[in-house]
């Protein structure tokens, strides 16, 4: 293959999971803030904590990925129980705050 339609191969699957990854973040953040889970109700409305639940500032530095799942499914109805699409959707994007 020539070094120029590698190139663009390379681009075209990049931007496809920049795109990808965007979208999971604004679909956790609506999941996050919306009434099936309930996340806003403690966490605070932008996770940035509220009266009796911590924010997620800085918690992509002290947990990776599957750590923060597993911390996060505490409230899944049933606990435990999340729909593990969403709550990866939702950490990746607590994971931006
Ligand atoms: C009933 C209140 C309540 C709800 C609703 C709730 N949480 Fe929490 N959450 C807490 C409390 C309290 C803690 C701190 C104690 C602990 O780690 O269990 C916590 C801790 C966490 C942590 C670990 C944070 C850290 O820095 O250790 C994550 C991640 C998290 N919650 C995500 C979520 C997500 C995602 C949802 C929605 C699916 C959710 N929480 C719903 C009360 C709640």
């Amino acid at each position: 293959m020539n070094r120029s339609i590698m190139t663009f191969v390379l681009l075209l699957v990049f931007g496809f999971a920049a795109a990808a990854y965007a979208a999971d973040v604004s679909e956790g953040k609506a999941l996050f803030q919306g009434e099936k889970y309930k996340c806003y109700t403690c966490h605070g409305k932008d996770g940035a904590g509220g009266t009796s639940a911590p924010g997620f500032k800085g918690a992509s530095k002290k947990y990776s990925q599957s750590e923060m799942m597993k911390r996060a499914a505490h409230n899944c109805p049933p606990t435990g129980a999340c729909n593990p699409k969403e709550l990866e959707a939702i950490v990746s994007y607590l994971r931006t705050i």
